[in-house]
């Protein structure tokens, strides 16, 4: 049986670089993860971290969620990158809460429809005849992401999620960063409006948890930047 770790901020930052715990090359990584992504990771945590801290809860734990969540881009850059990242992380001994943020951060809820692009399962649980990938690629993968929707989200979670929603490699606010997502990933519009408007419910909740808005407390922001469209 695996060990567990006692995840650091350190830790994760060596396990986001390099895809293991020692700084070597992960055995599982073929392709490195690319460079922006390195960058996005570390920005996501960053922040993760700052807001965390105005919603009077644990920094290191908010930026250890936001290094660790895109770790799954060290083996594929495609949809797998969610399972990958959540298998490979507790094959390193992760616990299963710091693990899921792999699975949870593109999908808000446990919302399997609640990403970009087309939705993925209609409404009597059956896959979309139209999309032609999904975030699976066997049975147990499919039971994993269809066990999500029993997830409970945490704070971390949450946030972690509508971080990924303002981080390119920088901090570039809520609206321009999903207008790149929905330019990049989205193909059903309704679909693109419907995973935007759960964000914006996110980010006013958590503006409301601190009290401030994310130009108050990221004043690199531009006038406005967090809710008002950039189109
Ligand atoms: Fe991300």
């Amino acid at each position: 049986m695996t060990q567990k770790l006692d995840l650091t901020v350190e830790l994760a930052k060596t396990i986001m670089l390099f895809g293991s715990l020692k700084g070597e090359k992960a055995r599982w990584g073929n392709t490195p993860m690319p460079d922006f992504k390195l960058e996005h990771c570390k920005e996501v945590g960053r922040v993760a971290r700052v807001i965390a801290e105005a919603c009077g809860l644990d920094g290191d734990k908010a930026e250890i969620f936001g290094l660790l969540h895109d770790v799954g881009c060290h083996q594929d850059m495609s949809a797998f990158h969610e399972i990958d990242g959540y298998k490979r992380l507790l094959e390193l001994g992760v616990d299963e809460e710091h693990a899921s943020i792999c699975l949870k951060h593109t999908y808000l809820n446990g919302d399997l429809n609640c990403g970009n692009g087309k939705p993925l399962l209609l409404q009597d649980g059956s896959i979309n005849p139209e999309r032609t990938s999904f975030p699976w690629r066997n049975k147990e993968d499919e039971e994993i992401f269809r066990n999500l929707k029993n997830r409970v989200y945490s704070d971390y979670d949450y946030i972690v999620c509508l971080v990924d929603k303002m981080v390119s490699e920088k901090l570039m606010g809520f609206s321009e960063r999903m207008d790149e997502l929905a330019v990049r990933y989205g193909k059903d519009l309704s679909q693109v409006k419907y995973h935007r408007q759960n964000c914006e419910r996110l980010l006013l909740g958590i503006e409301t948890k601190m009290g401030c808005t994310m130009q108050d407390l990221f004043p690199e922001l531009r006038s406005g930047a967090a809710l008002e469209s950039s189109k």
